[in-house]
C-alpha cells in the first residue's frame, strides 16, 4: 500500500478514520465499527485521550487487573497491573501467595540518581577543556536556576557535572557527564531541561573564554540516559529449604537444588538469559505501565543493566546456604509518581491510590518484587510440571474467545478442563463434542 498524504494530522478524527478507510482498508464498514466501538462514551475522557498523542482515531485497550496478597517489608499491597498474556497475573498472585506464608517479600533502594549527558566536540587540546570546565562549572549550575528552584526547595536537583574525555572511542568527542536526583518525579524534562542549558552556557562561554575561543567547541545533543546503573532497587525472598514444602507433593531439597540451577543456568546462557528476564519484565512492564511509568525506558534500562559485565546475564539469583534458601533480584528502575501520565490518566492515579499513593522509591521496592514474584511462579512451573500446564489453563479462555464460544458453554468447557489437559486442538474437540449432543 503506497498511498502518502499530506496534512493528516490537521484532519478531524473523522475524516482521518473516513482517509484509512478509504486507502488502506478497502471502504470496509466492519473496520469503520471495530475503530469506534472502542471510543469512549465520555467525552471529555476520550478527548482526554485523544490529546495525549497525535493522529488518535481510537483507543488501544489492555486488561488492567490486580494481584493481591503481597506482602512487603510487612506491608500487604493489592498491586495493580495492566498486560495482555493470559498467565501473568495469575502467577504473580500465586507467587504473592507462597510468599506470604513465608515471611514476605524484603526490598531496598539502594540509590535514585538519574544521569544526562551534554555530547559534543571540541578541537582544542583536553587540558584547555579541562581549565575551561573548572572555570565554568558554578555557571553551568547558576544558568539553571529558574529550572531547579522548585526541586532544590524539595531536596533535589543537579548532583554533579563531570567533564568526561571520549576523544579515544571518537575524535574530539566529549561529554558533560551529569547526575541528578528528581525525588518522586522520573525526572526527563527536568533532565533535559538542565542539559539543554548546559548546552547553551557551554556554547557561549566557550567563544569569549580565554582556554577555549580559539579552539571550535560544537554541541551535538543533549538528552538523558535511560541507563540508570545507579538508581537500583533491589527485592529477594527467603525461607528454610524445608519450608519450601508446597502442596504438590515435589521434595522441597529437590525443589531448591532445581530452581538454582535453573537460575545459574541463565546466569552463564544468554539464550535461556533473556527468556528468563522476558519472565521477569512480564512482571515489571504490567506495573510499570498501569502505574503510567516509560516502559520503554525500563526496559531499554533494564536489559543494558543486564549486559554490564559485557555478557547478557539474569537480572535475578539464588542461592541455597546453611539449609536457607534466598531469591533476589537487582535492577536498574527510573519510575515516577508524580508528573507525567500519574496525574492525568484517570486509570492511573486509581492504580497509584491502590497502592496508598506510593513514593517513587516505594514504586521501585514494588514493581522489583513483582517482576521477581513474576520470575519466582516462572521458574517453579519450569522446574516442576512445565509451564505448558498453568499457561494453557490461562489460555483458555483466549481460544475459546476465539471459538466464539457462549457464556454457557465457557462454563462447561472450563469445568471439563479441570481434569483435562488445554491444547488448541483438545478444546475444538471438546467445543465440536458439545455442540453436537
Ligand atoms: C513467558 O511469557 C515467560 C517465560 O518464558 C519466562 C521464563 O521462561 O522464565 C515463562
Amino acid at each position: 500500500m503506497t498511498q502518502t498524504v499530506s496534512g493528516f494530522s490537521k484532519l478531524s478524527k473523522s475524516e482521518k478514520i473516513n482517509w484509512i478507510i478509504k486507502h488502506h482498508l478497502q471502504d470496509s464498514a466492519d473496520a469503520r465499527t471495530i475503530i469506534l466501538q472502542y471510543w469512549n462514551s465520555n467525552e471529555a475522557l476520550q478527548n482526554l485521550h485523544d490529546e495525549f498523542i497525535e493522529n488518535t482515531i481510537s483507543n488501544y485497550y489492555l486488561p488492567f487487573a490486580v494481584a493481591p496478597n503481597f506482602k512487603i517489608n510487612n506491608a500487604i499491597y493489592t498491586i495493580p497491573m495492566a498486560i495482555e498474556e493470559s498467565s501473568v497475573v495469575a502467577a504473580a498472585s500465586k507467587a504473592a501467595k507462597f510468599w506470604l506464608d513465608r515471611g514476605g517479600f524484603k526490598a531496598e533502594v539502594i540509590n535514585t540518581s538519574k544521569v544526562g549527558q551534554v555530547h559534543f566536540n571540541y578541537t582544542g587540546s583536553i587540558q584547555s577543556l579541562q581549565d575551561f570546565f573548572k572555570e565554568i562549572k558554578p555557571k553551568l549550575i547558576s544558568a539553571t536556576e529558574a529550572l531547579t528552584g522548585n526541586m532544590i526547595k524539595r531536596g533535589g536537583g543537579i548532583i554533579d557535572i563531570e567533564l568526561r574525555d571520549k576523544s579515544e572511542l571518537l575524535p574530539n568527542y566529549y561529554q558533560l557527564h551529569a547526575t541528578f536526583e528528581t525525588l518522586d518525579a522520573m525526572g526527563a524534562n527536568f533532565i533535559n531541561s538542565c542539559l539543554e542549558q548546559f548546552a547553551h552556557t557551554l556554547k557561549d562561554e566557550a567563544t569569549t573564554n580565554a582556554y577555549t575561543k580559539q579552539n571550535r567547541l560544537e554541541v551535538i545533543m543533549s538528552i538523558l540516559s535511560n541507563y540508570v546503573p545507579e538508581c537500583l532497587v533491589t527485592a529477594e525472598v527467603s525461607c528454610k529449604v524445608e519450608d519450601l514444602k508446597d502442596n504438590d507433593g515435589i521434595n522441597p531439597e529437590d525443589f531448591a537444588q532445581k530452581f538454582v540451577q535453573a537460575v545459574k543456568i541463565a546466569e552463564v546462557e544468554p539464550y535461556r538469559a533473556v527468556t528468563h528476564n522476558k519472565g521477569i519484565m512480564n512482571g515489571i512492564d504490567a506495573v510499570v505501565l498501569a502505574t503510567g511509568n516509560d516502559f520503554r525506558a525500563v526496559e531499554a534500562g533494564i536489559h543494558a543493566y543486564a549486559a554490564k559485565d559485557g555478557r547478557y546475564k539474569s537480572l535475578s539469583h539464588a542461592s541455597v546456604e546453611n539449609g536457607i534458601f534466598k531469591f533476589w533480584i537487582e535492577i536498574p528502575l527510573a519510575l515516577g509518581t508524580v508528573g507525567g501520565l500519574t496525574k492525568l490518566h484517570p486509570l492511573v492515579k486509581v492504580a497509584l491510590q491502590l497502592l496508598g499513593n506510593p513514593t517513587a522509591k516505594d514504586l521501585m521496592k514494588i514493581t522489583a518484587v513483582a517482576g521477581l514474584a513474576q520470575n519466582f511462579a516462572a521458574l517453579k512451573s519450569l522446574t516442576t510440571t512445565g509451564i505448558q500446564q498453568g499457561h494453557m489453563k490461562m489460555h483458555l479462555m483466549n481460544i475459546l474467545n476465539q471459538l466464539e464460544a457462549t457464556s454457557e458453554e465457557k462454563q462447561l468447557i472450563v469445568a471439563h478442563f479441570k481434569t483435562h489437559t488445554v491444547t488448541h486442538n483438545s478444546v475444538i474437540e471438546a467445543l465440536k463434542a458439545h455442540r453436537t449432543k
